[in-house]
This record gives structure tokens, sequence and C-alpha cells, in this order.
């Protein structure tokens, strides 16, 4: 594999154990203000992120790539309000669909068509992770301001299947 598309996945399995540990502080967050819903979804979301580690993780493995496991960095958790770990978690999607399309443009420059068509799976997943709190945060401009709104939104999301191979049975 050419070094820097390898450098660049070898960051990137940081980066998505990053992603997970930060969504797992937001849903830390939210089951600390009783808003469990929040919780369990960003606690899915967390597991998510575990999974498109792994799944990078492997792909090294399997090109005979070795991989060494860095430090996780701490989270930020200093929120003002409910509404600021949603707009933190937009713009951490946007920043990692930015790394995504940053490692399928050195791929595509070295020929690497193997890592391109690998990539395509987490090209469109960024797609609809942008969608989907985006989407969250829309609900929560609607509904948030309002107490009866908040709990009825809270109960919704505490409804997100959790698909992941990681989750409970
Ligand atoms: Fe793995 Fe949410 O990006």
């Amino acid at each position: 594999m050419n070094e820097k598309v390898a450098a660049l996945l070898k960051d990137q399995v940081n980066k998505e154990f990053y992603s997970a540990y930060l969504y797992l502080a937001f849903s830390n967050y939210y089951y600390g203000v009783s808003l469990d819903g929040f919780g369990h979804w960003f606690e899915v979301q967390a597991r998510e992120e575990q999974e498109h580690a792994m799944k990078i993780l492997k792909y090294l493995q399997d090109n005979n790539e070795k991989v060494t496991l860095e430090a996780i960095a701490a989270p930020n958790v200093d929120f003002s309000d409910h509404k600021a770990p949603l707009t933190a978690a937009l713009k951490h999607e946007q920043y990692v669909t930015s790394l995504i399309n940053a490692i399928y443009r050195e791929a595509r420059q070295c020929d690497d068509f193997r890592t391109c068509q690998f990539l395509d799976w987490f090209i469109a997943e960024q797609g609809e992770e942008e969608k989907n709190t985006s989407d969250l945060i829309a609900k929560f401009e609607l509904f948030g301001s309002d107490t009866k709104g908040l709990y009825l939104l809270n109960a919704e999301l505490n409804g997100r299947a959790d698909t992941s191979a990681t989750a409970e049975a």
C-alpha cells in the first residue's frame, strides 16, 4: 500500500475511536441531565463509530499493514446548553467527512483502486451521518425549547435501533 495512504488510514483508526469516545461523552452528558433518549441515541452512535474504527483496522491488517494503537484524546464536555452537543456532533461529522475525502483523494492519486472501493462505504456513511445529525438539530430547534416537546423528542430518540454488532442482546 502507498505509504501516505496507509498513514492516513492508520490515523483514521484513531480518529474513529476518538469519535466513539466523543459520542460516549455526549451520551454521558445527556444521561446526567435525565435526557435518557438523547443519551441512548449517542450511545448507539458511539458503538457505530467503534465499528468504523474496526473496519479500517481490519482493512489495514488484511493488507499486511502494521498498526500501532495510539492514545485517544479526552473529549471536551463543557456544554452551555442541551443543544450544544448536537451542534458539536454536526461539526465533528463534517470534519470526519473532510478526513475521509482526503484519504480518498490520496488513494485515487496513486491508483489505489482497492482503497477507493473500500472507502466508498465511508463516503456514503458520512452523508448519512451528517443528515441524521442535521435532522436531530432541526427537531431540537422545532420542539426542544418547550418542555413537553423535549419530553416527546427524548422518548422518540429512546427508540433508536442499535444494529451494531456490539449491541447488547
Ligand atoms: Fe465514523 Fe461518524 O464518522
